[in-house]
């Protein structure tokens, strides 16, 4: 199905779904990797990942209008379909689905699907109606593939806790798998939304995760846990990060206090000049 040009790409349901049904017939897997575009190293690696998985791997790219507020950046947002698929051929890709809003959505929205205990905390309560667009926007990403494994990054914690609560609570016949976050050499967690960021920002950004790390340190040492977070927030904002939240969850369910968690995740979401960004650190707890 590949070729030096890229991956075949798709942007009917209907031709996706032709597809996918001779796929099936001659009884490959089929491996999902849901993205918005843009890709960069982070979204090649749950390509591989992937291709570890599943016979043949389909990538969406679809910068979804549901999961974006008001006044976000749905149209600056980057559309790079041409050098996405450059990037691609390049790996174990072997079809890109690219549909139109029209397309995914022909009667706009009827219908949403939303976790709310989840959707209305950390980024949720920045971002209202964000993951109830995301979670939608998913469910039908999955009815229209019926991939056997998706692919999701942990670099969006929440957004992957939210996909399997949604995924479990409606017995969607899927395999969800978490991918580790890719880092530039300096720490900072690759993200489409980098390009907003001039390279003096740039090198500014890669405190975010210096300040997880920080903070996991006296996680696991337990000690002065409360001042490390004071003085890290301190330090963002002198640095000119404007700061959404920087908190610390049970890493199993980030509607609860890591107090009594076995591991705990740290959060932040800040922004930077023009970029949003966020990243996490997993700590294991010895209590
Ligand atoms: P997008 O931001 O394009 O991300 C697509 C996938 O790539 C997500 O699962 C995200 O967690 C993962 N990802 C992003 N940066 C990563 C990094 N540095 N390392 C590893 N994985 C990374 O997330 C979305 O799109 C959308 O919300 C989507 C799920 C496609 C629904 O519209």
């Amino acid at each position: 199905m590949k070729s030096d040009q890229g991956p075949v790409v798709f942007s009917t349901v209907s031709d996706l779904r032709d597809f996918l049904a001779s796929t099936r017939s001659r009884g490959k897997t089929i491996g999902f990797v849901p993205t918005m575009g843009n890709l960069h190293q982070g979204h090649l690696d749950l390509v591989n990942k992937a291709a570890e998985m599943a016979d043949v791997v389909i990538v969406s790219i679809f910068v979804n209008p549901m999961q974006f507020g008001p006044h976000e950046d749905f149209d600056a947002y980057p559309r790079t379909l041409e050098s996405d698929c450059k990037a691609l051929a390049n790996h174990p890709c072997d079809a890109v689905f690219s549909p139109t809003v029209r397309e995914m959505y022909p009667k706009g929205v009827n219908t949403e699907i939303d976790v709310p205990s989840l959707s209305t905390i950390l980024c949720g309560h920045h971002r209202p109606g964000h993951f109830k667009g995301v979670a939608t926007v998913v469910t039908k990403l999955l009815n229209i593939v019926q991939p056997d494994v998706a692919v999701f990054g942990n670099k969006d914690y929440q957004q992957l806790q939210v996909i399997r609560t949604m995924v479990a609570d409606l017995l969607i016949p899927v395999s969800i798998v978490g991918a580790d976050t890719t880092r530039e050499p300096s720490g900072l967690a690759m993200s489409s939304r980098n390009a907003y960021l001039s390279k003096e920002e740039k090198d500014t950004a890669s405190m975010l995760y210096a300040t997880l790390r920080t903070i996991g340190a006296a996680l696991q040492k337990d000690t002065q846990v409360s001042t490390t977070m004071k003085n890290e927030k301190q330090r963002l904002a002198a640095a000119g990060f404007v700061l959404d939240y920087l908190e610390i969850k049970d890493a199993q369910d980030l509607s609860k206090s890591y107090v009594e968690a076995d591991s705990a995740v740290i959060l932040v979401a800040a922004k930077l000049g023009k970029a949003r960004l966020i990243d996490n650190l997993v700590v294991e707890l010895t209590h």
